[in-house]
């Protein structure tokens, strides 16, 4: 068989050239880093469970039309997506405190926020991600003001949406990170989502206890890790129990 062109290594991906123009297969790995990756791991199957996590959300935000670059799942860790110019950004929403907000500002970790809070940061992990206004990302280049109003548009749906979604299955969206890309059909060019959506680039806590189902088991050294991401699917009624055929749909709770 032949070997597929390896086109970048991320610390939780790998993206492989597609076998379509313009397709990318994202494989998904069992690696986890903290910290700009000053901490390392892995969490066994998180790359299943995160696969098919963020598959299962995109095609929900397809349905709400929310463009994104999920196309299909092709196996257990692997998805092919379109091919995007990635926007340098890591777009995040906050609901409740908690993270470097609550560090930063002093505010306690749980406080639910007045409002949604929409930060920028600068992908360059050289520079460890640094904070960035809207000022810097325009007077930069690395996205228009035109841009960025899609960018919040759309990412204040997401917020809408998945808050809704989550809340439904018992689980608080406290707060999570988009990324977003370029693609262009024909000569029009689009803002669409990219990435994944995941419990790595997300806070999840029981609605009822608090109790978290996400990476900061691992950064925080709270143990059961891989269980607070199985209990993510599990609740959307996608964990695969006798083999992936056997998908439910999302349990409610009271
Ligand atoms: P923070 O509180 O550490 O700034 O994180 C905010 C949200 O963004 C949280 O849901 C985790 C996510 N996130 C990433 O996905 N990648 C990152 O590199 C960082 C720092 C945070």
């Amino acid at each position: 068989m032949a070997r597929r062109r390896q086109l970048y290594e991320g610390k939780a991906k790998i993206l492989f050239e597609g076998p379509e123009p313009g397709t990318i297969v994202q494989y998904f790995k069992d690696d986890a880093t903290a910290f700009n990756a000053q901490k390392k791991g892995t969490i066994t199957g998180k790359g299943v469970l995160n696969n098919r996590i963020s598959e299962y959300l995109m095609q929900r935000l397809t349905e709400i039309g929310i463009p994104n670059h999920f196309i299909r799942r092709l196996n257990m860790r692997e998805q092919l997506v379109r091919e995007v110019e990635i926007i340098p950004l890591e777009v995040v929403v906050r609901n409740v405190a908690a993270g470097s907000l609550a560090t930063r500002l002093g505010i306690q970790e749980g406080t639910r926020l007045p409002r949604s809070i929409i930060e920028y940061y600068y992908k360059n992990d050289a520079l460890q991600d640094p904070m960035v206004s809207e000022e810097h990302i325009t007077a930069f280049g690395w996205a228009s003001t035109h841009d960025l109003d899609d960018i919040v548009q759309l990412t204040l749906r997401v917020n809408d949406f998945l808050t809704g979604l989550l809340l439904g299955v018992g689980i608080t969206l406290v707060d999570f990170k988009l990324e977003f890309g370029r693609l262009w059909e024909n000569d029009e060019m689009r803002i669409v989502l990219a990435d994944e959506i995941s419990p790595d680039n997300c806070r999840l806590w029981d609605l009822k206890t608090g109790e978290k189902m996400d990476k900061d088991r691992f950064r925080r050294d709270l143990g059961k890790v891989e269980e607070g991401y199985q209990e993510v699917a599990r609740r959307l009624g996608i964990l695969p129990e006798a083999g992936v055929r056997d998908m439910k749909g999302p349990e409610v709770m009271q």
